[in-house]
């Protein structure tokens, strides 16, 4: 067996600048997972080519597979990442209504983009290929792939959340999109819920022969837990703020969906409600840039900044500011050395497929506490974090004030329990319960097919 997978993002791209060629490795948790499954199995990997200098290299070896890219021109990008990906489906599926806009060539743009993917899918596939689809970016691609006359097995893995089946009927597309779906042989999602309501949509766009309780399944993606607990990182970047008191720390992606402004205003509650605290602690935010052609997110980043802005001015003083905001990329060493000292990992997202930062954090963590949004997917797999609605701001603050007085046995008592099951269940054990679950599936077809 051979992978044919399919991603927006590729596993490495090539950029240009100052004369000077580099190879950026995606560092995200999805490519990380199925870097390892195609070291393993090998096969092609197709993906949107969006570095600088990928036109280079439109087929390449890499690690042991191949990655094939798909080149958009500026319409083909605009039209099916800005607009339709993540100006209609992402806050479609996050539950923003009001933020989910319906430009008419947006979704044709989208359909020619995922009938490309389709093609090279079709070029790129043989007797032996098991085809793996990813995310909402590429909902289309298990349709067409059908219409082109590929029979092989099909996995579709969506990896943010799949919202109630009434919400998904504001999509004018909806049925396009899930009779889509509906031509993979699995579909897997990150949690029960998310797979509960995919069930429902089914039902209620009809899809009569689609057995749902066979072909869905939800696995929760893990991480590299090794990676994670092994490194010994000896340089604490907080040690001097750590002077003042505790260190709350977050890093998300610029994004609406993270409640960064929420969060903010949790920290203030907290000095407001709780005024021995002035201080004696620091909220560390890391922010990283994203989906930066997109217009939303260009005014979400003024609005978050004013905001800090304020808090800091009115709560802090020369020699101490309760927010320290860092808007830029990080790299992996930096983020593991943050994750193994802060004292209090604040993650909560208003809403979040999955959320892989919290199992990072606890894996990396020495004595950390984890607080964590119950609308990230990650919640369901560690109940040992404490758990807040993002939209009570006043509860926030309890928790936040509850963590930074927490004994350190309980800490303990929690991290351990939460490092169990994200060694337990980590990113090994996600890509073998997805092979098995295929393997299954593929020998049921043969099967039937057989009599
Ligand atoms: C989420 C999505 C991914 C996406 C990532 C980064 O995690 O589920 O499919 O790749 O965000 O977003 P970007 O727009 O930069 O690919």
């Amino acid at each position: 067996m051979r992978y044919v997978i399919v991603t927006s993002r590729c596993p490495v791209s090539h950029d240009r600048s100052g004369g000077r060629e580099t190879l950026r490795r995606n560092v995200g948790g999805v490519v990380t997972a199925l870097h390892q499954a195609m070291k393993v199995h090998g096969g092609v990997w197709i993906c949107w080519g969006d570095g600088n200098a990928d036109m280079n290299y439109p087929v390449e070896e890499y690690e042991g597979y191949t990655v094939a890219r798909i080149f958009l021109n500026r319409n083909e990008k605009h039209g099916f990442y800005d607009e339709y990906s993540n100006g209609t489906l992402w806050p479609l599926f996050h539950y923003f209504r009001e933020r989910v806009r319906y430009v008419e060539d947006s979704f044709e743009t989208y359909s020619a983009v995922n009938r490309k993917f389709a093609e090279a899918v079709a070029k790129n596939t043989d007797n032996d290929s098991v085809i793996w689809v990813h995310d909402y970016q590429l909902s289309l691609v298990p349709g067409f792939v059908r219409k082109l006359g590929i029979a092989n097995f099909i996995i579709f893995t969506w990896h943010i959340p799949w919202v109630s089946s009434e919400f998904f009927n504001i999509l004018p597309q909806a049925k396009e999109i899930v009779d889509s779906i509906t031509q993979a042989d699995m579909i897997t999602f990150h949690t029960e819920l998310y797979r509960k309501n995919f069930r429902e949509s089914c039902e209620r766009l009809s899809q009569p022969d689609f057995n749902v309780d066979d072909r869905t399944s939800a696995y929760s993606l893990g991480i590299d837990s090794d990676y994670y607990s092994r490194v010994e990182e000896p340089v604490n970047p907080l040690e001097t703020l750590q002077k003042n008191g505790r260190v709350i720390f977050s890093i998300d992606r610029l994004d609406y969906t993270k409640g960064l402004i929420n969060r903010a205003l949790s920290v203030e509650r907290v000095l407001k409600k709780y005024p021995d605290t002035r201080g004696r602690f620091h909220y560390v935010m890391m922010v990283t840039p994203s989906r930066t052609s997109v217009s939303e997110y260009i005014r979400m980043k003024r609005d978050l900044e004013m905001e800090i802005g304020r808090i800091n001015g009115s709560h802090g003083d020369i020699k101490w500011q309760p927010i320290i905001y860092m808007y830029s990329k990080v790299s992996d060493r930096v983020l593991l050395s943050y994750y193994r000292y802060a004292d209090i990992a604040l993650i909560t997202p208003l809403m979040d497929g999955l959320n892989l930062v919290s199992k990072e954090f606890v894996a990396a963590s020495g004595n950390g506490i984890l607080i964590l949004s119950e609308f990230a997917g990650a919640a369901f797999n560690l109940p040992q974090a404490l758990i807040v609605n993002p939209n009570d701001i006043n509860a926030m603050a309890d928790t936040i004030y509850t963590a930074m007085n927490m004994s350190a046995g309980e800490i303990e008592r929690r991290l351990e329990a939460m490092k169990t099951s994200v060694t337990r269940r980590n990113l090994k054990w996600w890509i073998e319960a997805i092979e098995k679950r295929a393997h299954t599936l593929m020998a049921n077809r043969k099967a039937i097919n057989a009599t």
